[in-house]
């Protein structure tokens, strides 16, 4: 899974990184659904189930939002890993309001993310997290 504020750039890591091998499997991907939390449970472990390599790109923010996919991950008997785009608040906000439409969200919902983020660690069960920060500004 990726972790990390809206803007921080996880959708544009994971088409990178992932789009080739990975399903990608968001909540934004049916944002008018009800109970889009079981939902993306059920998805996740039924493309786990098929042998499926699967990333979850939420903000996944918190361990309480993590752990029922690190759950799904083990019960499915493969390793989970934590990709946390570690962009500073102040870069998340100015890539997001740098978006065009609805992909744009309210900054308050960057900063009600920020407050109750908690960065993800090996102890909550992941075989691996990996950082990843923006590289420094480049001069001509
Ligand atoms: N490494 C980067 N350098 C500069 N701009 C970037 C970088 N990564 C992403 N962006 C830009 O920042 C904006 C936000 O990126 P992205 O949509 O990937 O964020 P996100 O973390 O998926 O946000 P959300 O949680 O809202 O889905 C996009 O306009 C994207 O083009
Ligand atoms: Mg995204």
């Amino acid at each position: 899974m990726v972790v990390g504020l809206q803007g921080a750039g996880k959708s544009t890591w994971v088409a990178a990184h992932l789009a080739g091998t990975h399903a990608v499997v968001s909540k934004d991907h049916w944002p008018r659904a009800r109970r889009r939390e079981a939902r993306q449970q059920r998805v996740v472990a039924m493309l786990l189930a098929a042998g499926r390599s699967v990333v979850v790109d939420n903000t996944n923010a918190s361990a309480e939002e993590r752990a029922p996919l690190v759950a799904a991950a083990r019960a499915a008997g493969v390793p989970v890993r934590a990709v946390w785009l570690d962009t500073p608040p102040e870069v998340s906000l100015a890539r997001n309001e740098a978006r065009e439409g609805a992909a744009r969200v309210p900054p308050v919902g960057v900063f009600a993310t920020r407050a109750r983020f908690v960065p993800p660690s090996v102890a909550e069960g992941f075989d691996r997290v990996d950082v990843v920060r923006p590289g420094p500004p480049r001069t001509l």
